[in-house]
C-alpha cells in the first residue's frame, strides 16, 4: 500500500468517509546560509523526496480531528479552543488552523489524517512539512486565496506562537516554494524568492544526508540564545539585524565579548557564503560548492559552536572517505549532516562514516542520497 493509500484508509476508518483530497509537503536539507533567516539575511535550502501526507475533509459538527497515524494518536478539540500553550504532535497541525484564524481567514471543522516519513527530530524539518501539508489542505479546502510565501510564513507564526519554538522562515519556505532539481534562494528580510538549478546528477554530484542519530529540539535554550546574541548584537551596533553589516571588522571592533564577535563572525561570514553559492550556482559552477560546505562547517564549528561531536566526526570521516564537502545542516546540536559527493559514492561515504561512528563508540548513523523535489501541494 503507498502512504497515500494509508492515509485514505486511515480518513475512512476515523470518519466513515472518503477524503476531500490528500496533500503533502517535504523535508528539507539547507545547502548553506545556517542560522541566517531569523537576523535578515540569505538561505539556499532544497526540499526532499521525504514528505508528509495528510488525508483531510471538512466536518459538520464544531471539531478538529487530528490523527497521527504513526504515533497511533488522535486528538479532538472544539475548534474554539484553538489557542497556544498546547503541547505535543498535534501543536503543529492545530498551530496552523491557528495561525490561518488569527490572520482573519475563515477556517471550518476538519479531519486531517497524517503520515510522514520525515525523519523525526532530525533537522530536516519534519515539523514543518506537518505545519505546510495542512497549509496546503486548509488552503484548498476553506478556499482561500494566500500567496506561497504568505503560507510559510503562517506556517512559521505557527510554530513560533503556538509550537513555541523561535524560529526563522527557512524550513516552512523551503517546504512550500521548492520545486524538483532546484534550490530556493530566499531573503528573508525581502522575502525574494528565487529558484536556482541543481542539476547534481548531470554534473556527476550526489548529496549525501547522514542522520547523526543525536536528536536535538528548537525549543529549548540554545537556539534562542544564539538567536538572542544575534538581536543584541544588532542593537548594540545600531543595525536593524546583522545583515546590514557591511564592514565586518569595524562591527566586531564595536562589541563588547569575544563570543558575542564570533556569533556575529560566524553570520556575516555565512550569509556571504549563502550569496557566493547562489552566484555560483546561477553560473552552473556546482564544483564550487563543496568549498563553500567545509567553510561554513568551520565556522558553524568554530564561531557558531552549534556542532556537537558526533556531527564534527561524521564531517570528518565522511571527507576523509572522499566526499568533496560537508557540513552539518539545520539548527545544530545534532540532527544530519550533507556531504557533497561524486556521483555513485554516497553509499561508500556513508560506510565509513559508519565504521567511524562504530570506532567511537556512537549508536550508528542512518543515510541516504538526496534529490531536490517539489515543495507543497495537492497529491489527489
Ligand atoms: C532551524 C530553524 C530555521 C533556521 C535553522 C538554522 O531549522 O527552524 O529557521 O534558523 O534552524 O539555519
Amino acid at each position: 500500500m503507498t502512504t497515500a493509500h494509508v492515509v485514505a484508509t486511515h480518513y475512512v476508518d476515523l470518519t466513515g468517509s472518503a477524503p476531500e483530497g490528500i496533500w503533502f509537503a517535504p523535508g528539507r536539507v539547507n545547502l548553506i546560509g545556517e542560522h541566517t533567516d531569523y537576523n535578515d539575511g540569505f538561505v539556499l535550502p532544497f526540499a526532499l523526496e521525504q514528505r508528509a501526507l495528510v488525508a483531510a475533509g471538512s466536518r459538520s459538527d464544531d471539531l478538529i480531528v487530528m490523527r497521527a497515524i504513526d504515533l497511533d494518536e488522535t486528538v479532538r478539540m472544539p475548534i474554539s479552543d484553538l489557542a497556544p500553550g498546547r503541547g505535543g504532535w498535534s501543536a503543529y497541525p492545530a498551530g496552523v488552523l491557528w495561525a490561518l484564524r488569527e490572520a482573519g481567514h475563515r477556517i471550518g471543522p476538519i479531519t486531517l489524517v497524517l503520515s510522514s516519513n520525515v525523519p523525526l527530530g532530525a533537522g530536516l524539518s519534519s515539523s514543518a512539512a506537518i505545519e505546510c501539508a495542512v497549509m496546503a489542505a486548509a488552503c484548498d479546502l476553506f478556499e482561500l486565496d494566500i500567496s506561497p510565501i504568505e503560507r510559510a510564513k503562517l506556517s512559521q507564526r505557527a510554530e513560533n506562537e503556538y509550537v513555541g519554538a523561535p524560529t526563522g522562515l527557512l524550513d516552512q519556505a523551503a517546504s512550500t516554494l521548492c520545486q524538483r532539481e532546484t534550490g530556493l534562494f530566499l531573503d528573508c528580510r525581502t522575502l525574494e524568492a528565487t529558484l536556482v538549478p541543481l542539476p547534481l546528477s548531470s554534473k556527476g554530484f550526489e548529496i549525501l544526508v547522514l542522520d547523526t542519530h543525536t536528536p536535538h529540539s528548537h525549543v529549548d535554550g540554545e537556539y534562542g540564545e544564539r538567536r538572542a546574541t544575534c538581536e543584541e548584537a544588532a542593537r548594540l551596533l545600531q543595525l536593524p539585524a546583522l545583515r546590514d553589516i557591511d564592514d565586518l571588522e569595524a562591527a566586531l571592533a564595536k562589541l563588547p565579548d569575544e563570543r558575542m564577535r564570533r556569533r556575529v563572525r560566524h553570520v556575516v561570514t555565512e550569509n556571504e557564503r549563502a550569496r557566493l553559492a547562489f552566484t555560483l550556482a546561477l553560473q552552473g559552477h556546482l564544483e564550487e560548492l563543496p568549498g563553500l560546505l567545509d567553510a561554513s562547517h568551520a565556522s558553524m564549528r568554530d564561531d557558531y559552536e552549534i556542532t556537537v561531536p558526533t556531527v564534527d566526526l561524521a564531517v570528518t570521516a565522511a571527507k576523509t572517505a572522499g566526499a568533496l564537502g560537508a557540513r552539518m545542516t539545520g539548527g545544530g546540536f545534532g540532527g544530519c549532516i550533507i556531504a557533497w559527493c561524486r556521483s555513485g559514492d554516497g553509499s561508500s561515504i556513508g560506510e565509513a562514516v559508519e565504521r567511524a561512528f562504530a570506532e567511537a563508540g556512537f549508536t550508528a548513523p542512518a543515510w541516504f542520497v538526496a534529490h531536490p523535489s517539489e515543495g507543497a501541494g495537492r497529491l489527489i
